[in-house]
């Protein structure tokens, strides 16, 4: 028995503020964890995004601070802390941030930020924090 405590692994919990604090630059989303072939991603993004879909996926967006819209060619959402929408695949969105939002991004391993698209705002991919 006593060997049971010495023997206990120290597993850490992913804190998503903690993760954002280690950066402050915008649109360069940082893996924190992989789920099988999904990846979490933590990101600031302020202003407006590009036009863009992702032909092979569905993307989640988390909103952990702040005020999110999504805008699609036949409407709009808007998220605010603790609230999250899935964007269908193949659908045109435009995320936009009037202020700075913190994000938790829900996709599969090597989806570029723009789709199809290449722009000022594609990122480097699997770069982890
Ligand atoms: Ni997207």
């Amino acid at each position: 028995m006593s060997d049971t405590l010495t023997n206990q692994k120290a597993y850490r919990a992913i804190n998503f503020a903690e993760k954002l604090a280690l950066f402050d630059d915008q649109w360069q989303a940082r893996v924190v964890a992989e789920m099988n072939d999904y990846q979490f991603k933590v990101v600031r993004i302020e202003g407006d995004f590009v036009w863009h879909q992702h032909a092979d996926t569905d993307e989640t967006f988390i909103v952990l601070d702040g005020q999110l819209r999504i805008d699609m060619r036949d409407g709009f959402v808007t998220l605010s802390a603790g609230e999250m929408f899935v964007v269908p695949k193949g659908t045109e969105h435009k995320p936009f941030a009037e202020r700075e939002v913190k994000l938790l991004l829900v996709e599969p391993r090597g989806v570029r930020n723009t789709g199809e698209e290449t722009s000022e705002r594609t990122a480097v991919n699997d770069l982890w924090i």
